[in-house]
């Protein structure tokens, strides 16, 4: 059934990703969601269109969770649930920087199956099942090995709100940069939980996520043998909005740092 799951899923991405790097760079519609920097292009319509066609062929009964269209009401409680994010780095992918992509998990009785992040441009693939362990481009990959904080390699995002958002992560940013730990921002939340799960960073974490940008992802950190919190530390659940995503060694440095940060934050 998982491995079912994983092949549906990575033809879904593999077909949209097709899509997606042929509209690449071509003059194609943008809208603005709600606020002025939130985006949204046709080929994020169009992905999500595809995926959504490409597993229900496969999954006839299947119930669906998608940034853009929405979420369908179950009909069977047994049902698999996909989360789509049909383009993750919607920002980037506007501006013509590669650095974008696809995220499909499934979830069974609220419980992540299998997890796809997928990038186009670098026709990089990764995927996981659970308790099959995660896999990049076909090899199995791990958490990095770093045990020690202050030389770890940190990546981090901010939410579109951030202007109004009184417990902004930037103060949560400001107290790890000031220790001299390199910290990066992609814009694909996906694919900073999937380079989390090959050891490519060594942790991450943000705030105000939604399930379609972190559930393909923690599974995949998890199988990567990572540990995937809420900043308290507290177990995390696909809409818990607030995630941190470490190699495990770091993780306890982590939450304190950012429970150590005075931003009014409610943990
Ligand atoms: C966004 C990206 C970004 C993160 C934002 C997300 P989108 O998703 O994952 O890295 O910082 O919070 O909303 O809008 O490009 O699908
Ligand atoms: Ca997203
Ligand atoms: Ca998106």
């Amino acid at each position: 059934m998982i491995e079912k799951l994983i092949k549906s899923a990575c033809g879904a991405a593999k077909e949209a990703g097709e899509l997606i790097k042929k509209g690449f760079g071509t003059a194609f519609t943008i809208y603005s969601k709600d606020g002025k920097n939130n985006l949204v292009t046709e080929y994020d319509k169009l992905s999500e269109k595809m995926i959504i066609q490409s597993l229900q062929k496969d999954f006839p009964n299947s119930v669906f969770l998608a940034e853009e269209s929405g979420s369908s009401a179950f009909t069977d409680e047994d049902a698999i649930r996909w989360i789509i994010d049909p383009l993750d780095g919607t920002v980037n992918f506007a501006h013509n920087l590669p650095i974008f992509s696809i995220s499909i998990a499934a979830e069974k009785n609220k419980e992540l199956l299998c997890g796809v992040i997928y990038n186009p441009i670098l026709d990089e693939l990764f995927y996981a099942g659970r308790g099959q362990g995660a896999f990049f481009n076909d090899k199995k990959i791990s958490v990095s090995e770093n045990a020690d904080f202050e030389t770890s390699f940190l990546v981090t995002g901010f939410p579109y709100n951030v202007e109004k958002n009184p417990c902004n992560c930037i103060d949560h940013f400001v107290s790890i940069i000031k220790r001299g730990i390199p910290v990066r921002r992609l814009g694909s939340a996906a694919l900073d939980l999937a380079y989390v799960a090959c050891g490519r960073f060594d942790g991450f974490w943000e705030i105000n996520l939604n399930p379609w940008d972190l559930a393909a992802g923690a599974i995949l950190v998890k199988e990567a043998g990572g540990l995937v919190t809420q900043y308290s530390g507290e177990d995390f659940k696909i809409n818990h909005k607030s995630i941190l995503a470490t190699n495990g060694k770091i993780h306890k440095e982590v939450v304190e740092t950012l429970r150590a940060c005075d931003c009014g934050m409610d943990f």
